[in-house]
């Protein structure tokens, strides 16, 4: 069987979410919250990336590990008449909350969700003529054994488009240069530490190899790079402050007192202004 294979890199603020045996949850996982923060931070750009994918009208698309159906809902908006969309997950909470945000979905093809996981998917063989993967492939057990299950659902000729980011360099801030190299390492050495697989956390920069391996053929790879300049929003404050919240904590251990001091410095939230000209009067 002949499968294409789309692949994009992205490099853009977002930060790593690892799914242990609990991803197979009733409640919604503690990086629920970024992972949201996220879609709202780059909606725009996440919706010209999916606008650009080679989705038909009438296909039939399989959302893989779906999660909140964020993307499951928007795919449906550029499918039409006769088109549908299927959103599987494991995580009963996220599938909950998918199935509330598709109530009021107004467009013409057909939306659901289900719950199976990738390894076990309840579909014949060459079901789909589209797999959408996003942000996957890093924290499900194993890159190749999802490639595997894909292809068999994924019609010959089919496209399967995969999102994934880049751990050393999801946010890249004009921070020191020598405080970049030393937080990277630490944050490498981290890795290796808490991972018997750490390569999975730059799976972006090797997708093209993990693709290629499962024998899928390269149509496209694209990297996007999401630019944001000061003053940010505030989706984008808070997912920049849960970031840099989160890789204080993973480095800790691993970076000198000094190198500590300066990240914990440049990530300390400014204090908010107590000045009566910025109060309103009543
Ligand atoms: C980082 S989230 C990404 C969710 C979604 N693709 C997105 O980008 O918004 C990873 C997702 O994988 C799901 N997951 C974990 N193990 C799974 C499995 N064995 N089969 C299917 N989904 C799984 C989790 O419940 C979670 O929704």
């Amino acid at each position: 069987m002949t499968i294409n294979a789309m692949s994009q890199d992205s490099l853009q603020s977002m930060p790593y979410w690892l799914a242990g045996p609990g991803a197979r949850a009733s409640t919604l996982p503690s990086y629920e919250v970024e992972l949201a923060g996220f879609h709202r931070a780059f909606e725009c750009e996440l919706q010209a990336l999916l606008r650009s994918l080679p989705l038909r009208p009438t296909m039939k698309v399989l959302d893989l590990a779906c999660g909140d159906g964020f993307y499951t809902r928007r795919i449906a908006d550029l499918l039409g008449r006769g088109g549908s969309v299927t959103g599987v997950d494991v995580n009963r909470a996220f599938l909950s909350c998918a199935r509330a945000e598709a109530r009021s979905q107004t467009g013409e093809a057909h939306l659901d969700f289900l719950e199976a996981s990738f390894d076990a998917l309840p579909f014949p063989d060459e079901t789909f003529d589209f797999v959408w993967c996003a942000q996957n492939l890093f924290s499900l057990p194993s890159a190749h054994a999802v490639l595997r299950h894909v292809a068999r659902v994924l019609r010959p000729g089919g496209v399967l488009a995969v999102l994934e980011n880049d751990t050393m360099h999801q946010v890249v801030l004009p921070w020191p240069v020598a405080l970049e190299l030393s937080l990277r390492a630490a944050e490498l050495k981290a890795l290796w530490d808490e991972s018997p697989d750490p390569e999975k956390y730059y799976i972006g920069r090797r997708l093209a190899a993990v693709l290629a391996a499962a024998q899928l053929d390269p149509i496209r790879t694209v990297t996007l790079a999401m630019d944001r300049q000061a003053p940010l929003g505030g989706p984008e404050r808070d997912l920049l402050q849960a970031y840099l919240d989160g890789v204080e904590q993973r480095v800790a251990p691993y970076l000198d007192q000094a190198g500590l001091h300066e990240l914990r410095q440049l990530s300390s939230p400014p204090p908010r202004s107590t000045c009566s000209s910025n109060r309103t009067s009543p």
